[in-house]
């Protein structure tokens, strides 16, 4: 297993080197990130090219043991490139944003991509046979855009090209946009507009701007692998993505790597909360290639470009990065070693403050890297396997950028309201695309499935039919892929497996309206931000309205179809427990039971193959828990067995062989 941090000569003397490299040895570490903001030094002149502080660099790591990925550094542009060619700069808002940060250059730009492609070929060249590298990052993530989609006049001769591609006819683009809508009819590719703004701009247009913005940045990426596996045929090629990020299609972005990393920086604000982003946020990442992943980045200490958060707890830095592996990271890197005393991220903290003194947070990561070197063969060849699956839709969650539907709507929330029941309910599960092969599993959640074209409908209806069990609900089924309403009643195909029709719906803003439970599905609860009207037609109610107007309409209910059963929730429920209670309908219905239900504020998560089952059991309070489970059970990290009961400390982790 890979266990290290992420590292940057260019910040300190060269003297320091030594100390640094045999300081992370000790701690034992056996990787390091370099490089993927350090264009300026490998290449200081255009076609200059110099390995010096690098080449010394990784010689002095190696030496000590720790092999290096390198990041293609095309995350900042050289001075010299904003200065010479200028249209490597993005333009906002008309204007060409001032060099001086990251992140800022034009995706299209032919001078860019040559100079991405060139740089990406030298160092690929220098370095293909260097025992010391291991792999590449691809730039540094991919979608933080500090100047914003780029706006210049490449970027719309790209627009303009895409779309070309996609329609092939300017009347198949007008027809799939619905150009006849306020006389916005293009009669030229050229009259196209960029709809910089999601507010007022054609709804269609907005959500293809978004789709030709993420194929811009795979495209960019593809261009750099293509070199990278062209020359450096025995390294690997991943990138570091951002969990959540919601700019670019991830799913097509992690096609081209051998494996997905990702940035996981869970600790933020004053006091510690049991937030389960970072459980879902790892499950995306595992389900972009249906594969492990790595952290390539993650929390080391307080973090902050102005103002800086709360600090680790003594054990959360562990409990953080073991989290990640109960999720499926085999690689494991802190951002960052050592505090910089310069620029911008001053107070983004690493393992070593500005004093480069190995303190409290050197030894927890030391600690965690003992426990990495522990479970490594354990780990080897297992995942996470789950009997659940939710279905992670970029569509959807930009169509709903683009119109919200109800004013409080976020789908990334909305999505996360039922992972992280599933969480508390103690369930492994897969976030995977609307067009993944579902018959492995036995629940499937679609919350939000706005955006839905037929033939995904035909095969959740199928699945339904053949025993699965669907959940889905409110503003599912709204569109077709171009962003059009469908012309039928909602929940649209859909229909034939939940047995229910939206007769109307609204937006409720502040307004809550009370429901009744049954004896199927007991309690009060509100309704609160959206309803449907909604009819049960052949489902059994199991939440009723109560209020005048909406009174006889459904808000919960499931159907039998086939084998199967079809769940539609048709509001938004304003008590989070409604949630613990729905979750544990439906694995009542789908038959899976997790191996332990855990107390408030621990998570279970289970890693299986090769004939071993590794349970693992994370505290995210700031207080011990103590819980049942079954007696005897080796826990890999202390060597003992369990009793009646297992005792975690603040943030305590065990893994259990079961
Ligand atoms: C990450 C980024 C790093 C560093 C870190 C702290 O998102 O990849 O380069 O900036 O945040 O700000």
């Amino acid at each position: 297993m890979h266990v290290g941090c992420d590292y940057y000569p260019e910040h300190w003397p060269t003297e320091t080197w030594e100390g640094t490299a045999k300081a992370m040895r000790r701690a034992g570490f056996n990787v390091v990130r370099l490089a993927e903001f350090a264009w300026t030094f490998l290449e200081p002149e255009e076609g200059v090219y110099d390995f010096a502080l690098f080449d010394q660099a990784i010689g002095i790591l190696g030496r000590h043991g720790l092999k290096v990925i390198l990041g293609t550094p095309t995350a900042v542009m050289p001075a010299w490139m904003a200065r010479t060619y200028p249209e490597t700069l993005a333009v906002n808002q008309g204007q060409r944003v001032e060099w001086g940060v990251r992140k800022q250059n034009c995706a299209t730009s032919p001078a860019y991509r040559r100079f991405s492609e060139r740089i990406t070929r030298a160092m690929a060249a220098h370095y293909a046979r260097n025992p010391n590298v291991i792999g590449w990052q691809t730039d540094n993530e991919f979608g933080y855009a500090h100047a914003g989609p780029c706006q210049c006049g490449s970027c719309r001769q790209g627009w303009h090209d895409w779309l070309r591609r996609r329609y092939a006819s300017l009347e198949a683009l007008n027809a799939a946009w619905g150009t006849h809508f306020w006389g916005l009819t293009y009669r030229a590719w050229a009259e196209i507009p960029i709809p910089v703004d999601f507010g007022t701009h054609n709804p269609s247009a907005c959500l293809d701007w978004q789709r030709y913005g993420s194929w811009l940045q795979v495209r960019f990426q593809a261009e750099q692998v293509r070199v990278l596996r062209e020359v450096c045929p025995g390294h690997f090629i991943t990138h570091n993505f951002m969990g959540y990020h919601d700019t670019l299609d991830y799913y097509e972005l992690a096609k081209d790597l051998d494996f997905v990393s990702w940035d996981n920086y869970p600790v933020w604000g004053g006091k510690v909360e049991v937030n389960y982003g970072a459980s879902g946020a790892a499950d995306l990442m595992r389900g972009l290639k249906r594969k492990n992943f790595w952290i390539m980045e993650t929390t080391a200490g307080p973090g902050g470009w102005g103002e800086f958060g709360r600090n680790v707890r003594p054990g959360e830095l562990r409990k953080v990065a073991l989290h990640q592996v109960a999720h499926g990271a085999d690689g494991l890197l802190w951002f960052r070693w050592r505090t910089c005393t310069v620029g911008r991220e001053q107070y983004w903290h690493g393992l070593l403050g500005h004093d480069n003194k190995p303190g409290r947070r050197y030894r927890e990561a030391a600690a965690t890297a003992a426990d990495c070197r522990k479970l490594a063969p354990l780990l080897a060849d297992t995942t996470v396997k789950a009997k659940v699956a939710i279905i992670y839709d970029y569509d959807s969650l930009w169509a709903t950028k683009i119109q919200k539907s109800f004013a409080q709507n976020s789908w990334i929330h909305h999505v996360g309201l039922h992972q992280a029941a599933l969480q508390r309910a103690g369930v492994n599960l897969d976030m995977v695309r609307p067009d993944a092969d579902l018959s492995g599993y036995r629940l499937v959640i679609a919350p939000q499935l706005h955006v839905l074209p037929d033939a995904i409908a035909q095969r959740l209806n199928a699945y339904v039919k053949a025993g699965g069990v669907l959940l889905t609900g409110f503003r599912t089924g709204v569109k077709d892929a171009s962003n059009r309403c469908h012309v039928r009643t909602l929940p649209g195909l859909l229909a034939e497996s939940l047995g229910v029709h939206a007769d109307e719906y609204e937006s409720l803003g502040d307004a809550g309206y009370a429901l009744r439970g049954s004896a199927a599905f007991p309690g009060n609860y509100t309704a609160d931000c959206y309803a449907d009207w909604l009819t049960a037609d052949s489902a059994e109610p199991l939440l009723m309205h109560t209020a005048w107007h909406m009174r006889g309409y459904a808000a919960l209910t499931r159907n039998r179809h086939g084998k199967g059963w079809g769940y539609y929730l048709g509001a938004n429920i304003k008590e989070p427990g409604f949630y613990d209670q729905l979750i544990a309908e439906v694995l009542r219905a789908a038959k899976v039971r997790p191996l332990i239900t855990p107390p408030a504020g621990v998570e279970i998560s289970v890693r299986e193959g090769a004939g071993r089952k590794l349970v693992f059991i994370i505290n995210h309070l700031e207080e011990p828990v103590t819980m049942p489970v079954p007696a005897g059970k080796l826990d890999a990290l202390t060597g003992r067995r369990t009793g009646a009961t297992l005792r975690l400390d603040r943030f305590g982790v065990a893994v259990l062989r079961w």
